[in-house]
């Protein structure tokens, strides 16, 4: 039993702990009047401790803020920044772009754009690349192609998933399955039932199900859930997605703006998928705004056949600054020289090794947690077996332990993502800083149970 009492009163000292050593960041939040919520967006008002800490400087996996304080980062931006900050290969690309050759955006490709595409292809097996500045326009303008070729207008996802701000993702199944929109989901245009069918994780009875009403133009899925924690895909589910498409003339986009972590051509790669669309972001411009949606030939060409489609201004795919010189330069450098099979390689050991020091005090403790790696990224969470639905996944937060956690961390200099429990490697990742979480984890754990 977690001793709910002992708890509170953590992180009552936690958050005086948090409040006294970070004035500065305090002081800076005060003054912000005319920023809604404080924050210059407004998910940043989701760390612990009441404040964010302001950013002063970072470089690879270190974090300085205003006062000072350096945090091993594995946080990285909710994976923005899984390239490490500012890695040097970036910074100089970005720099050649915007200052040496001049030009940051024209509506004039470079040749970046197409050296990008190509590498995208050799990883992920999809012939043929644009480009958006995010993951959720990339989902977006990716979803409406979908509608386009199948004439059909719902898409199929899975409860509890996130692909970014795109509305028909909003949903859930509630104790008795009905589609529900998901709590405070803002301003919804439509019922979003009426856009968007739902089934469970790992349940392809539940995919078959909604499939057989005929009117799913694409299944968008991650092929992890990773944003409730990270829910794996257990043997045969993604072979059985794919087969369910096919068999009732769906599209599947395989969503892989986190699960990248999984090696230089994600999961796709790695679980051999067959996907129709992928969708990527976040990371692969080393922090530069970009998303890229690949497509397969067969789906290219029946978009071709659309010429009644505005594909080249206000039909609804695509947007201004999109593709841009600046961001396909920022993506090529990360793609040759940063996220690089080796990379990857140091970055999966070292959550291997993440991971191991997180299992050796839930075992010491005999706690009911767990903890799932997903190549360079592991999650810890309050349930064991790990869960295999969202919906299992969601009934395992405790917002008031992940507080507790998060704080007992920031304040002894160790980052994990504001979202969830969450931990990311990036190339310039240590293993004094696997090492550092590893102990901290221990004896926050320790101060809870009392040993
Ligand atoms: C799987 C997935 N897809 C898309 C997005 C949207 O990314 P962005 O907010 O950068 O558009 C996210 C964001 O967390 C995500 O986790």
């Amino acid at each position: 039993m977690l001793p709910r009492d002992r708890l509170h009163r953590l992180i009552t000292a936690e958050r005086e702990r948090y409040v006294d050593s970070h004035p500065a960041s305090l002081a800076l939040f005060g003054q912000a009047r005319h920023l809604i919520g404080g924050v210059p967006m407004t998910w940043m008002s989701k760390w612990s401790g009441g404040f964010p800490l302001y950013l002063a400087g970072a470089a690879g996996a270190t974090v300085t803020d205003v006062d000072s304080h350096r945090y091993a980062d594995f946080a990285l931006g909710d994976t923005g920044a899984m390239a490490g900050h500012s890695a040097p290969a970036v910074t100089a690309a970005i720099t050649r772009r915007a200052i040496e050759h001049g030009g940051i955006t024209a509506m004039l490709p470079t040749e970046d754009a197409e050296w990008v595409a190509a590498e995208l292809t050799r990883r992920f097996g999809l012939p043929l690349w644009s480009f958006s500045l995010s993951a959720t326009d990339a989902n977006r303008w990716a979803i409406r192609l979908a509608r386009l070729v199948t004439g059909r207008h719902k898409i199929l996802i899975f409860s509890y998933c996130y692909h970014g701000s795109v509305d028909e993702t909003f949903a859930i199944l509630d104790d008795d399955d009905q589609v529900r929109t998901r709590p405070g989901n803002v301003g919804p245009a439509v019922e979003v039932a009426d856009t968007t069918r739902v089934a469970h994780f790992n349940d392809l009875e539940s995919v078959r199900a909604e499939l057989e009403h005929g009117d799913v133009a694409a299944i968008v899925t991650e092929p992890a859930l990773t944003n409730i924690g990270i829910v794996l895909a257990e043997p045969g589910f993604l072979d059985g997605l794919r087969r369910l498409a096919s068999e009732h003339g769906a599209l599947l986009l395989i969503d892989e703006t986190h699960t990248l972590s999984a090696g230089p051509g994600g999961m796709t790669a790695t679980e051999r998928l067959q996907p129709d669309i992928v969708v990527l972001g976040k990371s692969i411009g080393g922090g530069i705004a970009c998303g890229a949606y690949g497509i397969s030939e067969q789906l290219a060409a029946r978009v071709a056949e659309h010429a009644e489609a505005d594909l080249e201004d206000v039909g609804g795919v695509g947007g201004t600054l999109a593709g841009n010189a600046l961001s396909t330069a920022a993506m090529r450098a990360t793609l040759s020289e940063v996220l690089t099979e080796q990379a990857f390689s140091t970055m999966i050991g070292l959550a291997g090794r993440y991971a191991a020091g997180v299992r050796a005090t839930i075992d010491r403790h005999a706690l009911p947690w767990s903890i799932s790696q997903l190549g360079a990224r592991a999650e810890y969470r309050f349930a064991a077996p790990a869960p295999r639905t969202g919906n299992a996944a969601a009934a395992a937060a405790d917002p008031e332990l992940e507080e507790y956690l998060h704080l007992y961390l920031a304040n002894r200099g160790v980052l994990l993502t504001p979202f969830h429990n969450m931990a990311l490697m990036c190339p310039a990742t240590t293993t004094a800083q696997v090492d550092l979480h590893t102990e901290l984890f221990a004896a926050a754990v320790a101060e809870l149970f009392g040993n």
